[in-house]
Formats: C-alpha cells, structure tokens, sequence
C-alpha cells in the first residue's frame, strides 16, 4: 500500500502510477502485444486469400497456421491484460476507499450533521468507481487507441496511401461524437444512481418506520409516495438506456461510411487487377479496426473527464479538516479530577449558546447527578466531556490537562458515555457488549455487566444466550432492553469515569431501582468510579454525592438532594410533581415540548 504522505490529493493519476508501476507496465506491455497481433491478423486472411486465388496450396497452409498463431496471441495477451489492469484498478479503488473511510472516522459530528448520508456513500459508491473507471478502463482506452491507430495506419498507408486517406477521411469526427455522447451518458447515469439514491433511502425510511406507519394507517399514503420515486428513477433508466443505445449504431455507422468508400472507390482498382482480393479484404477489415480506437479514444477522454470530477469531490472530503484533530500527546495515568472553567459552547451556525459560562469541578470517586428540563444542555454538556465537539482551549481539563492535549485512545480508556440513544450493531449480544474490546474479553466479564445491568437472566431465556444475534440496530429488543445494553457495554470496559445521559428512561422503576442498587455495590467494588448520571427522575439521583441543576445552558443550582429541595425552584417544582405522581419527567416541569 502507498505510504499516505505522498501528495494523492495533487496527482492522483500520476500517484497511483507509481506506486503500483509494475502491475500497470506488465498490463501496458501485454496490451501491445494483444493489439499487434490483432492487427497483423489481416494480413494473415490476405496472405490466405491470396494463396487461395493463386491454388497455392502450402502457402495456403503456412497462411492459415500464422493466422491462427495470431489469433491465439491475440487471446492470451487479451487475457493477461485484463488480468493486470483489473488488477491496477481495483488495488487503486481500495486504496481510495480506505482512505475515504479513515477520513470519515476521523472527522467529528459538526460533519455529520451537516453532510446528508446519501452524498457520503455516493462518495464511496459512485465517485470511487467512475475515478477506477478512468484510471483504469479509461486510460486503458486512450492507450489502446494510440497504440491501434499507430500500428494500423502505417499498414493501411503500406497497402495503399490513395485508399486509406479516401476511406478515412471522415473519421477524425468521431471521437468528438463519441465523447460527447459518453459525457451525455455519464449525466445520465449519474441522475439515475442519484434516483436511485433517493428511492433507497425512501424505502430504507419506510422500512424503519413501519411501525409508526401502520399505527397511523399510512401505508396507501406511503406507497404512493414510494411510488412517485419509483416513477422517476424507471424514467432515468429509460434516459440512460437511450444515451446507451446511440453509441453501437454510431459505431456502426462510421464503420458503413468506410465500407461504402472503399466500395465506391476503390473496387475500380481490384477489378483492373491492380491490386488483389487479398488486399482488399484486409484493407476491409482495417478500416473496421480503425473505427474502434477513434471511438476509444473518444471514450477514454470522456471517462478520464469523468473521474477528475469525482476526485474532486473525493478531495474535498479528504482535505476537510477536522474541528476534533487527534494531536494530543498526554495520556492519563490515574484519573483524578475533571475541571470545567467558564465553559460556553454554541452549535456551528445556531444562534444561541447551548451552554452558558459553566464551572464545575468533579473528583475521582464522586457520583454526580445531572437534571434539568428538556433541551436545558445535558447532552450537549456531556458530548463535550467526551469530545465529540470540540471545546474552547482550556475550558475541560483532566487531571489538570486541556482535553485536546490528551490522545483519543487514552481520552475513551478514561471517559465512557452511555449515550441517549441506545444504539446497537446487526453483531450478537456479547459481540455488542464488548464492542470496546480489540479482542473478544471472554463470556465471563460480559456476564458480570450484564448482571449488574438486571438482564442476564432475559439474555438466558433466548434461545441462543449471549450469541443470539441482534436485528438491525437491535430491532429485536425492547428500549429498556437496548439501554441496558449499551450501559453493560460502557461498564464492562472499567473507565475511571461513566457517564449515563438519561440512560434509564426507558426501563421501568422497579428495574431501575435495581440497577441504581446494583451500581451502588459496585461502587463499592470499584470506589474509585466517578459516575455522571443524567436523569429527569428524581428518584435515579437521590442517593448522588451532588447534583447540578441545568436550566438554559447555565447551571442554576448545585448541591445534594435536601438542600435543593429548600433552595432551588426548579427543583422544588420537579420535586412536588413527581412525588404527586402527575409526571415522571421534567418536560411536564417545564410545559416545553420535546
Ligand atoms: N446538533 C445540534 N445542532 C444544533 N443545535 C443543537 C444540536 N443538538 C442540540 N442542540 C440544541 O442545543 C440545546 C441543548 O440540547 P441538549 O440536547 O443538550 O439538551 P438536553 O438537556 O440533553 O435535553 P433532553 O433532556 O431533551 O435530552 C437545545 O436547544 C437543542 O436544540
Ligand atoms: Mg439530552
């Protein structure tokens, strides 16, 4: 594989040809032997004609064996051609693709949010192949023309140079016809993927959504709409098969141009004898040959055309920098405290702050609880914690270091957050509690966590215990039974810190209160665990060293479960209606709308 500090992203032609020059040189050589057989083979069919107007019968034969020597040269080096080039340009596109992906991995959720996910896999979808297809067949074509050409003309001009320029006179027009048709075809074909780009991602939203659809008895409403996408992507495949079809009759056409020339006049000069049948009939069939690298080179051009324009939106990719650059050097040894100093943060292009001058310090061993009303700045706060957007310089630290100082390996062995929504992989269960694992832990620690999280024993009622496989995106398993398994994933790994962000809200109280006490005796196994719980239940925070009321993006009040009782309305207001009974959640605190 190419070493990565080469500059790709200026020459990606001349690039990929060096780093792979043999496989490209052996294709290229086996490509010339394949043309200059092919076109030697005319003048075996002459050589036999001739014999055969002659009744030479040994000629004949020595005739007929070159030929069919040509004719396997012709099929061996085609196959050793397609092998090398096949070869080039497929290691081309998997290079590419790998670093798509290593650019996807690296830039952070600012790009995600804004950048749909139909464009991304377009990008290393259609992109990455129409830029295989001209750095391989493309060029390949372009080559093949020149060399063709170089090697036909000089053996037409040998038979007649008075023929040759009556007969191809009009030829030179057809690589622009061509290219021009390839470049409409290449439009084509790219509205159509784009369609049917459309027409997936449709159908993947009704498939997921089917639930809600069915409840809502929407499905005639969805298939309608379905098919309007459907319509239109069979309406580009019609345009593409159109543009298609144009281009074998052209050929064709051009092929009839020579042939009729030839006809019309040349045949005066066979009849007076001047030149024989033989030369005819190869003279015939180089002109077929000459259509094809007028056409290829018409195509090749087009192709090359093509694949610059999709590396250019491959390099735009690649050369869009990250907002959270993995450049930290530090590594923390032994997690001591977290500090957060006037920390403010606003969402690229939102107009208000999600977080307003935050400070907060919280120590190893501390069990810190977080509430406050829907869109208050939680998640936002807990995402910064764990660098999925950057924070400004200095306003996180650990143990006294900025966060964009520390590596992200070291940052994810300290820091684990169980996000708010529970997502898991199409893996089986133990495969998704261990997710991050290099390698597979054992079944014993994934059966620890998942006692603690009070799901062992419905993880044994399946038929296939910790190996059963999960549906997409855990389809499969109850919410409460998602959550608690991406909690078992977060535990399993042994950080200093977790953070859960409303991780309980979708299991019931009993089996809440029975992982709340399960993680309290782990606590006792493990004092040293910082624990950041955010919860709009009361209940779940209660026994929490502190809690940090959020209101707004500022924090309104800090301290333990009593004092905020007396001290903090929001609380007090939380407080009263939960133990009333009449909500569960601060949405019903606030009137506000989620
Ligand atoms: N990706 C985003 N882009 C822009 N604004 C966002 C984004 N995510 C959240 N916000 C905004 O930031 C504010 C804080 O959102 P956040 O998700 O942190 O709230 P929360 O306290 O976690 O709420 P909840 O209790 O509903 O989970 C909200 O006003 C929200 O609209
Ligand atoms: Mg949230």
């Amino acid at each position: 594989m190419p070493g990565k500090s080469r500059p790709l992203q200026q020459q990606p032609f001349r690039y990929y040809l060096r780093a792979h020059p043999r496989v490209f040189l052996l294709g290229v050589i086996a490509l010339f032997l394949t043309n200059l057989f092919d076109v030697l083979t005319p003048l075996g069919l002459k050589a036999g004609i001739d014999a055969l107007e002659a009744r030479d019968a040994s000629r004949l034969a020595w005739a007929v064996g070159a030929y069919a020597l040509m004719m396997v040269g012709v099929t061996v080096f085609r196959f050793c051609w397609r092998i090398f080039f096949g070869r080039f340009h497929h290691t081309v596109a998997e290079d590419l693709r790998n670093r798509i992906y290593d650019k996807l991995s690296e830039l952070g959720a600012t790009y995600y949010n804004k950048t749909p996910v139909g464009q991304i896999i377009s990008l290393l979808s259609n992109d990455v192949n129409t830029f295989r297809m001209a750095i391989g067949p493309g060029l390949l074509l372009v080559l093949d023309a020149v060399f063709y050409s170089a090697m036909i003309l000089p053996l037409m001009i040998s038979l007649s140079w008075a023929w040759t320029w009556k007969t191809l006179i009009a030829l030179p027009l057809l690589p622009f016809l061509i290219r021009k048709m390839e470049n409409l075809l290449h439009e084509r074909s790219r509205h159509q993927q784009d369609r049917l780009g459309e027409m997936s991602g449709r159908a993947a939203e009704i498939v997921s959504g089917i639930r809600p659809i069915k409840s809502f008895a929407q499905e005639q409403t969805q298939a309608q709409s379905f098919n309007q996408f459907s319509r239109r992507f069979e309406h580009a495949c019609n345009l593409v098969a159109k543009a298609d079809s144009a281009f074998h009759p052209a050929m064709q056409f051009a092929v009839t141009i020579g042939s009729v020339s030839l006809l019309w006049f040349c045949t005066a000069d066979v009849v007076s004898g001047a030149i024989t049948l033989g030369t005819f009939v190869a003279f015939h069939e180089y002109i077929k040959r000459m259509v094809w690298p007028m056409s290829a080179i018409g195509m090749g051009i087009s192709m090359i055309e093509q694949g610059r324009a999709s590396f250019d939106r491959i390099r735009e990719l690649l050369d869009t920098p990250t907002d959270i650059p993995d450049t930290g050097i530090e590594t923390i040894k032994e997690f001591t405290r977290l500090e957060i100093r006037s920390l403010s943060f606003r969402y690229p292009g939102a107009n208000d702050e999600a977080l307003q001058n935050l400070d907060l310090t919280i120590n190893a061993g501390e069990t810190i609880g977080l509430v406050g009303p829907v869109g208050a700045g939680k998640s936002t706060l807990v995402s910064l914690l764990c660098r999925v957007y950057p924070a400004a310089r200095d306003s996180i630290r650990v143990n006294g270091i900025d966060l964009a100082d520390i590596t992200r390996a070291s940052l994810s062995e300290t820091i684990a957050l169980v996000p708010q929504d529970a997502f898991l992989f199409s893996r089986t269960i133990a495969e998704n509690v261990a997710l991050g694992f290099a390698e597979f832990p054992g079944i014993e620690p994934v059966r620890d966590v998942a006692t603690t999280v009070n799901i062992d024993h419905e993880i044994q009622s399946l038929p296939r215990n910790y190996d059963s496989p999960l549906g997409e995106r855990g389809v499969n398993l109850s919410g409460g039974q998602k959550q608690r398994l991406t909690i078992a994933r977060a535990l399993i790994r042994k950080t200093p810190v977790v953070i859960f962000d409303d991780s309980l809200s979708a299991v019931d109280g009993k089996t809440e209160q029975a992982i709340v006490a399960a993680l309290k005796d782990r606590r006792a196994r493990y004092p040293q665990q910082t624990v950041i719980l955010v919860s709009h239940r009361l209940a779940t925070l209660k026994h929490a060293d502190r809690i940090i009321v959020l209101d707004k993006g500022r924090i309104e009040a800090e301290g333990q479960h009593q004092d905020l009782i007396r001290t903090c309305a929001t609380y007090q207001r939380l407080h009263q209606l939960q133990s009333e009974g009449l909500g569960q959640s601060a949405t019903e605190l606030t009137g506000a709308n989620p």
